[in-house]
């Protein structure tokens, strides 16, 4: 197994190129599905859950080839494929296959994507999202199979869920009819699949917003799309600086939605720009304590960007209060960060934090991806050696995550037991 080692205390300082986006990329690879012709992706992440799609995406006969950042696809062979439990229990992206299989090919079978440690995270919403496009869709043991050509209707959506909002919009674009989708998602990720479907010949009105008008058509052509910066990744590079009381640049940042990060970030005390392609962070000479911030789908501050702003606020001169009111269990943070020294507890959906002026470098473990990111974050503010076990979790979102701060100064490495 893979750990990352750090030695902390030191301050960052450079800059660093913004990875594509996981949570744009992950939709985008199921909407290629539906397009048919020369498919080009650019700015695309390396990271674990791209694999893992692709790899699934190419027993369905889609081919693929992903170098440097640019990814071509070619679905002219693409067939129906019933997804397993190997495929599903590995990326929640996979669930966004249905939408996309059944507007292509009017069946789709997937495993339950299960549940993880922030958690249930089931798919009811998703479910009754298709079966109101009169799909019919049976929810057996150990997955869902659906059928049928999805008929456009309204549907009224009783949580913003990101992935049943795009499962909704896949299943949609090429279904009959006109579809209206109230109390959709409005992530940005949720606006780029739209942007990508509708340059694909998709007729999508209300981008941004919870009303969305899908207009059916036959089918959808080649696209050539470039990914936005992934806006968590662009958070958790400015909370490292913040941590260490560095000074970083992030490139090719165009497009990226910093909505609900900056406003926290700029509270705890981090100097924030956003000029022409860049965003550039200076840290304060002590983090601040942000009394109370509440995660929330957004545009309020994303839960995504949660255990990276425990980890910062654990140590600033003061008390905050994070409330997590999306994942019931996105908590997996906490006892890690006490084992390093942090005056932290958690407590139904709160976090209450007491910010300490050192944190001890000490072996951790991650249980998830972006608790990972901030267990290192964690390190590199400690005094001493870390070592935090669990690397897969962070390769899953994070590209060479190592590589980009050893870059900006930071003493770490990945290591294999
Ligand atoms: C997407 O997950 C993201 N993943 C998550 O990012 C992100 O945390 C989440 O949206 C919220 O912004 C991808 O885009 C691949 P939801 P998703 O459906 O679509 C409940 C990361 O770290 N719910 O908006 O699964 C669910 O349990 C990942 O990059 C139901 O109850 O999130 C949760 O409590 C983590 N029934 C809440 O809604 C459903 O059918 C939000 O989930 C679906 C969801």
């Amino acid at each position: 197994m893979s750990y990352v080692k750090i030695v902390g205390g030191k301050r960052l300082k450079g800059e660093v190129k913004l990875q594509g986006s996981k949570n744009a990329a992950l939709p985008i690879l199921a909407a290629s599905v539906l397009c048919r012709g020369q498919i080009r992706i650019e700015n695309c992440p390396d990271i674990a859950d791209v694999h893992e799609l692709l790899y699934a995406l190419s027993f369905a006969g889609i081919k693929n080839e992903l170098h440097d950042g640019r990814l071509d696809l070619d679905t002219s062979e693409a067939v129906p494929f019933s997804f397993g439990q190997e495929f599903a229990k590995k990326t929640r992206g996979g669930i966004l296959l249905l939408g996309a299989f059944l507007g292509r090919f009017h069946e789709a079978e997937i495993a339950y994507p299960g549940g993880c440690v922030i958690g249930a995270r089931p798919i009811d919403l998703h479910c009754s999202v298709l079966r109101a496009l009169h799909v019919s869709l049976s929810e057996e043991k150990d997955g869902v199979y659906a059928k049928g050509r999805p008929q456009g209707d309204r549907i009224l959506l009783s949580y913003p869920s990101v992935g049943a909002t795009e499962n909704a919009v896949l299943a949609a674009v090429c279904g009959k009819g006109r579809t209206e989708l109230f109390g959709a998602a409005t992530e940005p990720e949720v606006a780029e699949l739209c942007r990508f479907l509708n340059k694909a010949g998709a007729r999508i009105r209300g981008i941004g917003t919870s009303y969305l008008v899908i207009d059916g058509v036959s089918q959808l052509h080649g696209v050539h799309h470039r990914l936005s910066g992934d806006r968590i990744v662009a958070g958790t590079y400015l909370c490292a600086a913040a941590m260490t009381g560095g000074e970083v640049i992030l490139r090719e940042t165009d497009g990226v939605c910093l909505e609900g990060i900056t406003n926290n970030l700029c509270a705890a005390g981090l100097r924030i720009q956003k000029e022409n392609n860049l965003i550039a962070a200076r840290a304060n000479d002590r983090v601040l304590a942000v009394p109370c911030i509440r995660t929330a789908p957004f545009p309020a501050f994303p839960t995504d960007m949660q255990s990276q702003m425990v980890a910062l606020l654990s140590v600033a001169d003061g008390d905050s209060v994070i409330c997590e009111t999306v994942f019931e269990s996105r908590f997996g943070i906490v006892p890690e960060l006490q084992k390093m020294g942090a005056d932290v507890i958690n407590t139904d959906r709160y976090v209450i934090i007491h910010g300490v002026k050192h944190l001890q470098g000490r072996p951790v473990t991650a249980t998830d991806l972006r608790g990972g990111a901030a267990l290192v974050l964690a390190g590199l503010a400690a005094e001493g050696e870390s070592k935090v076990c669990g690397y897969e979790y962070i390769a899953r979102g994070y590209e060479n995550i190592c590589g980009s701060l050893c870059k900006l100064g930071a003493e770490i490495m990945l290591t294999e037991e």
